[in-house]
């Protein structure tokens, strides 16, 4: 058995794990959904998921991942060698690498505009005056159709995720999250600032506050439960194998309430960014997966030192991004180093490059290629198809199955135990205990039969 790594500090969990959680999700994939889901309505039934579903789910995976120790399947396995439930560890080991072949696409989008952003191209925006927004999503139509700078835009950064995957868990995760998320807080209130003062900033803000209730439908319901479970990085198995390295002392229940505070505080500042500017632009908040890299840099033409601050921003948010390929990767490395005896290295390279060959299609379907940009039958591009299935359908199936597993077959008292193990005394563990056992499983199913029924 290879000696596994720990965290270096004591709340090194808190720092790896909202590294993972703050990523793309809260900046890219939030904004862009509750768009299309109505907004505030979105925002509000989000809100109750991460509360009643999310948080208790999180800390099922984290107490499952230090109980055992292991990656999710060899802790499905350790809890109940027979039975049926290790398959669901592979299903989890199998989202995580399906979620990071597309969303390195959207990664090396961030990479792209850093380029862009440094070498001042956007700096033209400001002098198109009305026209910016038209300009900004022509600029980003042609950069996403270019099929070679795709791929090497995909292979790059997860290339970079190789890299830091194979140095270890503990290697420069913790360091680098505790010192780059301040910052990235910093510039996004400062974009906040700048967007909410806009002209016309009002009826974005409406849009995201005012909730129109007639706008939730069953599909409404089921993103934000898929977002809430995606933006803290669960139903894969990520939380079980980052909790895999969390020492004993660590208090679980306080790390989980401060990584999904985090989160979540990230994710709603996105929302303030990009609604009051992409309704002051005149855009339309349910354009789609470039929603957010249609309207930043519009924003940053319209500040002091734009150029600098984009710049900043989107090598930020690549860094941002990196935190949680990283944690996206380790899940099947950590499967390979566990199960399979495989070396650190070995896992994180043969992976990463199986994954760049996975994501070739998403990467090539945001214009490159007609097919893959609008598949028939579905009507949709093959990135956002994935991104429904995986991050989505999967993601959700997933975390019922760890609530039902930790819940009801490793039992939620033992479960108990190992939560309130690090010291302080566990105050909710009777909320915890109902919404693992009965409330979570009960509502995902619910929602998830609710668009088939
Ligand atoms: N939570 C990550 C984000 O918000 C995405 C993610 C999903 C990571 C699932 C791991 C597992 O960007």
């Amino acid at each position: 058995m290879n000696k596994r790594g720990n965290w270096n500090s004591r709340i090194g969990f808190i720092l790896a794990a909202s590294g993972s959680a703050v990523g793309l999700g809260n900046i890219w994939r939030f904004p862009y959904t509750a768009g299309k889901n109505g907004g505030a309505a979105f925002l509000l039934i989000y809100l109750a998921a991460i509360v009643v579903l999310a948080l208790p789910v999180l800390l099922a995976e984290a107490a499952l991942g230090r109980a055992t120790g292991r990656n999710p399947v060899g802790a499905f396995k350790a809890l109940a060698p027979r039975g049926l439930w290790k398959g669901f560890g592979y299903l989890g080991v199998t989202a995580g690498f399906m979620i990071l072949s597309y969303y390195a696409v959207i990664a090396g989008w961030t990479l792209g505009y850093f380029l862009k952003a440094l070498r001042g191209e956007f700096n033209a925006l400001a002098a198109a005056g009305k026209d910016a927004a038209v300009v900004s999503q022509q600029t980003f139509g042609t950069f996403t159709a270019t099929p070679v700078l795709q791929i090497i835009l995909l292979a790059v950064f997860l290339g970079l995720t190789v890299y830091v995957t194979s140095r270890g868990v503990s290697g420069g995760i913790e360091r680098w999250s505790k010192l780059l998320m301040p910052v990235l807080l910093v510039l996004l209130v400062v974009l906040m600032i700048r967007s909410l003062t806009l002209d016309g900033a009002g009826v974005g803000l409406k849009f995201y506050l005012k909730p129109d209730f007639s706008r939730i439908t069953p599909s409404v319901v089921i993103a934000a439960m898929g977002q809430a479970f995606f933006s803290l990085s669960l139903g894969v198995g990520t939380m079980i194998t980052y909790g895999s390295y969390v020492r004993k002392n660590e208090n679980l229940p306080a790390s989980a309430g401060w990584i999904a505070l985090c989160d979540t505080i990230i994710a709603i500042t996105a929302g303030f960014i990009i609604f009051p500017a992409v309704f002051s632009q005149g855009m339309d908040p349910a354009g789609g997966p470039g929603l957010v890299f249609n309207i930043l840099p519009v924003i940053f033409a319209k500040i002091p030192l734009g150029q600098v601050f984009g710049s900043l921003f989107f090598l930020l948010l690549a860094i941002a991004a990196l935190t949680t390929t990283v944690s996206l990767l380790e899940v099947p490395v950590a499967y390979f180093i566990d199960e399979r005896g495989w070396t650190r290295r070995r896992a994180a390279w043969i992976t990463g490059i199986f994954c760049v060959i996975m994501g070739i299609p998403a990467a090539l379907s945001q214009g490159s290629v007609g097919f893959l940009s609008r598949l028939p039958l579905v009507n949709m591009d093959f990135l956002s198809l994935w991104d429904l299935i995986w991050g989505n359908l999967v993601l959700s199936i997933g975390a019922l199955f760890i609530a039902v597993f930790v819940g009801w077959v490793w039992k939620s008292s033992k479960a108990l135990m190992e939560i309130s193990r690090g010291g302080g005394r566990f105050r909710l563990a009777l909320f915890w205990v109902i919404a693992i056992r009965y409330v979570a499983p009960a509502l995902i199913l619910v929602i998830l039969l609710s668009k088939i029924l």
